[in-house]
C-alpha cells in the first residue's frame, strides 16, 4: 500500500512557508551589516546579480529535484544520481548542525521578548550591553530558553506540512510584514536617520563619513555577498528540494523562484532600514563616534538596538516587544524548515519500508538530538564562559612577540558549527548538485520539471547558468567563506 505522504494546502502556503524559511536572522542581522561593511549600493548590486543568476537557478534546480522526485534530500539525491548519491548526506548534516546554534540565537531573541514586556510593566531599564552581558553569562537560563524556543519549533513541525508549517507561515509572515513596517517608520523619523540610510545606499559613504576606514576588494565583495545570499536564501540545506518534494505537479516552480528570491531579497532591504539608521541615529545621539557604532555581529541584535528602544523609555519598550517578536517568528520559521528537512528524510524512509512513520516519534528524536548539542552552545555564551570548543588551541597562533591570535573561526561554538555549516558543507553541496545536473545529469532532467505550469522557457538561460556560472561562483563562495572563518 502506498503511503500518504501530504502536501501543501496552496501554492500560497508553500510560498509563505518558502518566504518564512528564507526570512530570518541573516536578512535582520547579517545584510544590512554586511552591506554597510561592504560598500553600499555595490554590494547591494553585486548581491542582485549573484541572486538572478546564481540563487534563483539553484533555487529551482532544487524544487524541481523535490518535485520531481516526490522525496526529501537523501532520497531526491539517491533517486536521481549514481555518483552524487550521497551529497544528500551532506545535506542533512549541515542542517543539523545550524540547528544547534540557531535555536540557541532563538532562546536569545524569546528572552530579549521578556526583558522588554518587563520594561515596558516598569522594570528597570539596563543598558543594552548590560542586557546582553547578564545574559550569556547565565548559561542555565539560556537553556532554559533554548529549551522553550526548542519546544515551540516542535509542536509546530509535529503538526505536520499543511497542519503545522503552512498554519504557522500563514499568519507569521503576514504579521512579521506589518511589525517590520512599523518599526521602520519608527527608524526612518529619529534624528540623523539620513546617515544610517546614505551608509546603506550610497556607494562609499560608509568610508567618506568614517564608519569604515576602507572598502573591502571586490573579491571580498563577491564572496561576502554570495555567501550571504546562499545562507540568505536558505539553498544547498534540503530545504527548497524538501518543500518541493510536497508542492503539486500543476504550480511553476520558475515563477515561485522568482516570487521567493525577490520576496527575501526585498525583507532584507526593509530590515536594514529597520535597524541601521535606529542604530546610527541613536550612536550620533550619544556622541558615539561612527566608526565606534556597532552594526555588526550580535552586538547590532542585542546591544545597539537595545540601546536604542531603551532610550525611548516606555514607547521603546514597545517596540521593543514588537521588533523582537518579529525577529522571533523569522528565527521560528526557518528553524522549522530545517527541522523538517531531517523529518522528511526520516518519514521518507518508513514510507519506503512500508510503514506508516511516526511523525511525532521522529520530529521529537529529532529534538531531543539537536537540543542536546544546543546546551553546549548555550553554556558557551558566544565564547564569554570559557567552554572548551574544538580546534580552539590547533588553530591558534602564536606571534614571535608572544601575542597569541585566534581566528574567528575558533572564538566560539557558534563560530564553530557555523563554519562546519555554512562555510564548508552549504557552499560544497551547491557545488556537486550544480556539477551533478549540469554534468552527470544533464540540465535537460530538470527542464521538463521547471516548464510544467507555464509556457516560459528560459532553457539557455538555465543550461549556462546551471553548468558554468553556479560551479564557478561556488568555487568562489567557498574560498570566500574558507577564509573569513579561518582567516
Ligand atoms: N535563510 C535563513 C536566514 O536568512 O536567516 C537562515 C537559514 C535557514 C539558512 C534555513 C539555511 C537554512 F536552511
Ligand atoms: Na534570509
Amino acid at each position: 500500500m502506498k503511503q500518504h505522504r501530504g502536501s501543501w494546502g496552496s501554492n500560497m502556503g508553500f510560498i509563505l512557508a518558502a518566504i518564512g524559511s528564507a526570512v530570518g536572522l541573516g536578512n535582520i542581522w547579517g545584510f544590512p551589516y554586511k552591506m554597510g561593511k561592504s560598500g553600499g549600493f555595490t554590494f547591494l548590486v553585486v548581491y542582485a546579480i549573484l541572486a538572478i543568476f546564481v540563487g534563483f537557478v539553484v533555487m529551482a534546480t532544487e524544487l524541481a529535484m523535490g518535485r520531481k522526485t516526490g522525496k526529501g534530500i537523501v532520497g531526491a539525491f539517491c533517486d536521481l544520481s549514481q555518483k552524487f548519491k550521497w551529497v544528500g548526506w551532506l545535506g542533512v548534516i549541515a542542517p543539523f548542525f545550524l540547528l544547534c546554534f540557531y535555536v540557541v540565537l532563538g532562546g536569545y531573541c524569546l528572552e530579549y521578548v521578556v526583558i522588554n514586556i518587563t520594561q515596558l510593566f516598569g522594570a528597570e531599564a539596563l543598558s543594552g550591553s548590560a542586557s546582553f552581558g547578564a545574559m550569556v553569562t547565565n548559561p542555565i537560563r539560556c537553556m532554559v530558553y533554548t529549551f522553550i524556543f526548542t519546544a515551540i519549533n516542535f509542536f509546530i513541525v509535529r503538526g505536520g506540512i499543511q497542519g503545522g508549517i503552512e498554519k504557522f507561515s500563514t499568519v507569521g509572515m503576514p504579521a512579521l510584514f506589518v511589525m517590520l513596517v512599523v518599526v521602520i517608520i519608527r527608524s526612518l523619523t529619529l534624528p540623523n536617520a539620513i546617515e544610517g540610510v546614505k551608509f546603506m545606499f550610497v556607494p562609499g559613504y560608509a568610508v567618506s563619513a568614517g564608519f569604515i576606514s576602507e572598502s573591502p576588494s571586490f573579491i571580498n565583495i563577491l564572496s561576502t555577498a554570495g555567501g550571504q545570499m546562499f545562507f540568505s536564501l536558505s539553498l544547498a540545506m534540503g530545504i527548497m528540494i524538501t518543500y518541493g518534494s510536497y508542492l503539486g505537479k500543476q504550480e511553476n516552480l520558475l515563477k515561485n523562484s522568482g516570487i521567493i528570491v525577490f520576496a527575501d531579497t526585498f525583507v532584507a532591504i526593509m530590515a536594514g532600514l529597520a535597524v541601521i539608521p535606529a542604530a546610527v541615529s541613536n550612536g550620533i545621539a550619544n556622541g558615539v563616534a561612527l566608526s565606534d557604532i556597532q552594526l555588526g555581529g550580535p552586538n547590532l541584535l542585542f546591544v545597539t538596538l537595545q540601546d536604542v528602544f531603551v532610550s525611548m523609555g516606555t514607547m521603546g519598550s514597545l517596540f521593543g516587544v514588537v521588533f523582537y517578536v518579529l525577529v522571533l517568528i523569522a528565527a521560528i520559521s526557518s528553524v522549522i524548515s530545517l527541522i523538517e528537512v531531517i523529518a522528511t528524510m526520516f518519514m521518507d524512509d518508513a514510507h519506503a519500508k512500508n510503514k506508516e512513520g511516526n511523525r511525532q516519534k521522529i520530529v521529537m528524536g529529532i529534538c531531543l538530538a539537536f537540543f542536546a548539542v544546543s546546551l553546549v552552545v548555550a553554556a558557551d555564551g558566544l565564547g564569554s564562559n570559557g567552554v572548551w570548543v574544538p580546534f580552539q588551541s590547533m588553530l591558534t597562533t602564536v606571534a614571535a612577540d608572544g601575542t597569541v591570535s585566534m581566528p574567528v573561526f575558533v572564538d566560539c561554538w557558534l563560530d564553530f558549527l557555523d563554519c562546519l555549516a555554512e562555510g564548508i558543507a552549504m557552499p560544497l553541496g551547491a557545488l556537486l548538485m550544480s556539477l551533478m545536473v549540469g554534468f552527470e545529469l544533464g540540465p535537460e532532467t530538470i527542464l521538463p520539471e521547471l516548464h510544467t505550469g507555464t509556457k516560459f522557457r528560459m532553457d539557455k538561460f538555465y543550461i549556462i547558468c546551471i553548468k558554468y556560472v553556479v560551479p564557478v561562483a561556488m568555487v568562489f563562495i567557498l574560498l570566500g567563506q574558507l577564509s573569513s572563518f579561518f582567516g
